[in-house]
């Protein structure tokens, strides 16, 4: 995949004449501790990729979402933390246009994306990437054939240039030499990095993640959270982060939106959410339920 242009340079003026950071593709580091300064290319000078006004939904008694307003702004990584049954998968949902809400409006793109009909939708969807928590994989498909699905499903027929773009994608999640396995012979976390490169073979704008570290172990949920801040930086990628894992909050969150009873209790900066006063708060950061052992 090509580079996407970016808005503003990624780094300061000041570090602009300083040696460009090795690329993570060919970078042993890649899997360490990332010490790099943050400073991701987010465009504040313009509209949100997506924004969230008074998103309401219920299914039958229940309300899930009480009126969400969120923004994300191009090119930053928003992570969205929240229990379990908050509505978080929910809320993505809604953004792919699988749920309409009962209220209120999502903009994607600058787009009312709650007008759309099925035909414009699928137009507005190729904007999006997912990577689904099950990431699930064509178990009858090499890791190729699976990563080159959606481009044919797309319409691309050139066969040259759907395995060159799927080498790029595989190389991106580092799994190029890997391309003619089947997905039964390969590990969970070498899995959901096919799905990853699945999702962005077709160069979206934006890539929805719903926890895409759950179930790994911690080193390799460190690998994702590494190829998700890659993307961002390489390609200037939007990202939406569903998760409760606070390990991917420290790592790859410009910003964090914390869902709580359907709403946006807070919002923020990874620092302000570790500062915050609100004991609710520091008990989700730091896993405390509030229960007794007697
Ligand atoms: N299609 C559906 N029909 C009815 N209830 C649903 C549906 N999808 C989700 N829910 C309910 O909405 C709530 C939020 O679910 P979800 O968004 O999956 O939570 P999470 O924050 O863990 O991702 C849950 O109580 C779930 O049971
Ligand atoms: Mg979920």
């Amino acid at each position: 995949m090509k580079p996407k242009p970016k808005p503003r340079p990624k780094r300061p003026a000041s570090a602009s004449s300083a040696p460009s950071a090795p690329s993570a593709l060919s970078d042993p580091s890649a899997h360490e501790p990332d010490t790099r300064p943050r400073q991701p290319p987010i465009d504040r000078s313009g509209a949100p990729f997506i924004r969230a006004r008074g998103l309401r939904k219920h299914f039958d008694e229940q309300l899930v979402l009480d009126g969400i307003d969120l923004d994300v702004w191009p090119g930053e990584v928003m992570v969205l933390l929240g229990r379990s049954g908050e509505g978080k998968s929910v809320f993505l949902k809604h953004l792919l246009g699988l749920f309409w809400p009962d209220e209120g409006r999502i903009e994607i793109d600058g787009i009312d994306v709650t007008g759309l009909n099925e035909r414009q939708m699928a137009v507005h969807r190729r904007k999006l990437g997912i990577l689904f928590q099950d990431g699930a994989l064509f178990d009858s498909m090499t890791v190729a054939e699976n990563v080159a699905f959606p481009l044919r499903e797309g319409g691309v027929s050139n066969r040259s240039e759907i395995d060159r773009r799927v080498r790029e994608a595989l190389e991106v999640v580092e799994l190029a030499e890997h391309m003619d396995k089947m997905p039964v012979n390969l590990s969970g976390g070498m899995r959901k990095r096919v799905a990853l490169a699945r999702a962005i073979v077709p160069e979206p704008a934006c890539v929805l993640y719903d926890e895409p570290t759950s179930g790994l172990d911690p080193v390799v949920a460190d690998v994702i959270n590494h190829l998700i801040r890659r993307l961002q930086r390489r390609f200037g990628l939007t990202s939406v982060v569903v998760t409760h894992d606070m390990e991917s909050v420290w790592h790859v969150a410009d910003r964090v939106a914390y869902l709580r009873s359907g709403q946006v209790y807070f919002q923020g900066t990874p620092d302000q959410l570790r500062h915050h006063p609100d004991p609710v708060i520091q008990d989700f950061i730091h896993g405390r339920s509030g229960m007794a052992d007697d």
